[in-house]
């Protein structure tokens, strides 16, 4: 029996689950699922990264104990995948004990084996990203909140395995998926490799796993996170329960963390001397239309916003289909109405109504005998026959979208097979062939429906019920991906409408007018003075809740300025950011506090937009 272990990142408990995360943990739960389906001794681990600064700083605002708050942040992730059926085997928490020892063994480990050294290092400090820059990344970036800092932690020789990680990456070709992204991490290590900063002293932060060897410090976020991925499967005390499971066949993470997965794990890896994972496969961004997602942006998709509009497995199908894994995907609303229309409504819900309509009203629901094979069903028969070791070569390179297509390529297949053989005209002249042909689009509509089961698990199940196969012995019965599986006298079942179409409501309202103001002369509007500036500090307003107090520079001059886009805009995402502002409006109290200018913002129905120059120009900046 084969086994396949796969995983998701473990996300920050902080972050609210949104629809990247989704993404992963749905793509793991479909793979799995397939591989159960297929007999496979499979695990699914995803989880939460619970230590470091954000989580310590979070629990500080909220005044509670960290433990406290990661405990009640937790429990969001954890419904989430309940209600988006997520059938996972662990969900680890970085705060668990267990995981914990496992952290600190392996530090000791590689101390006992001079892999960690004590060392005081002065550079750039980006307080935001939580490290030490490279000189080079501080010369060629842009940063804010950067500091010098000089510092004593402990460094893992991470530089050590570099020329043992490159022979890896070119032996093991399928080490970093897609192919590009090995190739973006062969060029990293291009660079001369450093060693790793490990360690973060307890005086800067103390929510962390104490290093054993020096009590101190605390261990970087980093380490501590990556390590869940052998921590939960028995590393090291339950050794047959590791030796099982490791190494992973597929960590599924996204583009931005394939550094801290691709190198420093191997290397911490190759220090413990274990083995590197099959596959690491960073997928694309889910970006919203073109924008990416951001918070500040406001533009974040919740999952279960939409599963609550339109089904759970209607989400789950439109991710799975909409994204060429390793790509960046485009969510739009009008993108998951159409895909979910055509696909799910016409052609699988469509089909399926028409075949059990043909059964029930000619034969009583009850699956007709399949008599002799003609050639005509041969050639169906051997098409559906080929799509389980298609979807399973398209699912063993995590390219669900592929797989999905080639079961409606199957769908379509056997509606053309329908339209050839018209068993509605059959019925008067040849009915015990029109039974043939029923029983056989019956049989293939069964057998394709069954490969999307791991990507819609409740509405393939009702199919199949349907279908007169019991959903609760599918699983257990040999046979469930052959020919001939179902037997002519099963009785067939109601469809009572899978997958309803979505309406969509065009609007019979008027275009609403653009209701312009009376024409102004260029002098008038020459009158006004507006200038770039950037928010350099942002709080809440000390008497009304729907304004925020701005500091803004101009470049020459530094201003208060008082904005009513409370409601819309936390004062941390305003920081740093460059607004247009009139600068020559009257100055004004308002409720108590003075404004020296205006922010100019764009305002529908939904949110209130700061406008914000294209390119980087400098504080003070004329807008005309
Ligand atoms: N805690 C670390 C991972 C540690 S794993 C040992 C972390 N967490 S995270 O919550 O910030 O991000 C988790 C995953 O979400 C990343 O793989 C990231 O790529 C993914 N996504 C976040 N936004 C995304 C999109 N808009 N689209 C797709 N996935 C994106 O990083």
């Amino acid at each position: 029996m084969s086994r396949f272990y796969v995983t998701t990142p473990i996300y920050y408990v902080n972050d609210e689950p949104h629809i990247g995360h989704a993404y992963t943990t749905i793509l793991a739960d479909v793979v799995a699922r397939f591989h159960r389906s297929l007999g496979d001794n499979t695990y699914f681990l995803t989880g939460t990264d619970e230590h470091g600064q954000k989580v310590q700083q979070a629990a500080e605002k909220r005044g509670v104990d960290p433990q406290q708050h990661v405990d009640e942040y937790v429990v969001r992730f954890q419904e989430k995948w309940d209600a988006l059926n997520i059938q996972y085997d662990q969900f680890i928490r970085t705060t668990q004990d267990s995981h914990k020892a496992v952290v600190s063994y392996l530090l000791q480990k590689l101390w006992d084996k001079g892999l960690i050294y004590k060392d005081t290092y002065e550079g750039w400090y980006s307080v935001a990203e939580e490290r030490f820059l490279t000189d080079k990344e501080y010369e060629e970036g842009e940063w804010r909140d950067v500091k010098q800092l000089s510092e004593t932690n402990y460094w893992f020789k991470m530089s050590a395995y570099q020329q043992d990680l490159i022979d890896y990456i070119h032996d093991n070709p399928d080490f970093i998926q897609p192919d590009f992204r090995k190739n973006e991490v062969l060029g990293f290590l291009r660079q001369e490799l450093g060693d790793l900063c490990i360690s973060r002293p307890k005086s800067r932060l103390n929510w962390g796993i104490e290093l054993p060897f020096d009590t101190d410090y605390v261990t970087y976020v980093w380490f501590d996170a990556l390590t869940n991925y052998i921590s939960a499967i028995g590393y090291p005390e339950r050794e047959e329960e590791f030796k099982t499971w490791w190494p992973v066949d597929y960590h599924l993470i996204g583009k931005d963390i394939l550094t801290t997965h691709a190198v420093y794990w191997p290397t911490m890896l190759m220090a413990a001397e274990l083995p590197l994972p099959k596959t690491i496969f960073a997928h694309g961004w889910w970006l919203m239309g073109e924008e990416k997602m951001s918070k500040s942006l406001g533009n974040v998709v919740k999952p279960l916003d939409l599963a609550n509009e339109y089904g759970v497995d209607a989400l789950r199908y439109f991710l799975m289909r909409e994204m060429t894994p390793g790509q960046d995907a485009s969510f739009t609303h009008e993108a998951f109405v159409l895909r979910y229309n055509s696909d799910l409504a016409n052609d699988l819900g469509n089909l399926v109504n028409r075949i059990t309509k043909l059964i029930g009203r000619n034969f009583d629901h009850v699956l007709p005998d399949p008599g002799e094979t003609k050639p005509e069903d041969a050639d169906l028969i051997q098409i559906v026959g080929e799509l389980q070791k298609k979807v399973r070569e398209e699912l063993d390179l995590m390219r669900v979208n592929y797989a999905i297509q080639h079961v409606f390529d199957v769908m379509r297949e056997i509606n053309r097979y329908l339209e050839d053989m018209a068993p509605w005209k059959l019925m008067k002249t040849d009915r015990e062939r029109a039974g043939e042909v029923l029983y056989n689009a019956a049989e293939a509509l069964r057998l394709s429906a069954v490969h999307l089961y791991p990507v819609m698990p409740e509405k393939i199940a009702t199919l199949l019920e349907v279908m007169g196969t019991s959903a609760k012995a599918r699983f257990e019965e040999d046979g469930w991906f052959e020919w001939g599986h179902n037997k002519p006298g099963t009785v067939l079942g109601e469809t009572k409408g899978l997958f309803p179409r979505i309406e969509i409501k065009e609007s019979t309202e008027e275009p609403a007018s653009l209701d312009i103001k009376p024409e102004i002369s260029f002098d008038d509007f020459m009158k006004m003075d507006i200038r770039v500036a950037t928010i350099i500090k942002a709080e809440k307003h000390p008497n009304a809740d729907k304004l925020l107090k701005l500091q803004v520079d101009l470049g020459a001059e530094q201003r208060q300025v008082i904005a009513g886009i409370a409601d819309h805009w936390a004062p941390e995402d305003l920081v740093g950011k460059s607004v247009s502002i009139i600068v020559n409006l009257k100055p004004a109290k308002i409720r108590g506090e003075i404004s020296q200018g205006m922010i100019l913002a764009a305002e529908d129905d939904n949110t209130v937009s700061p406008l914000i120059p294209l390119k980087d120009v400098e504080a003070g900046a004329k807008v005309r």
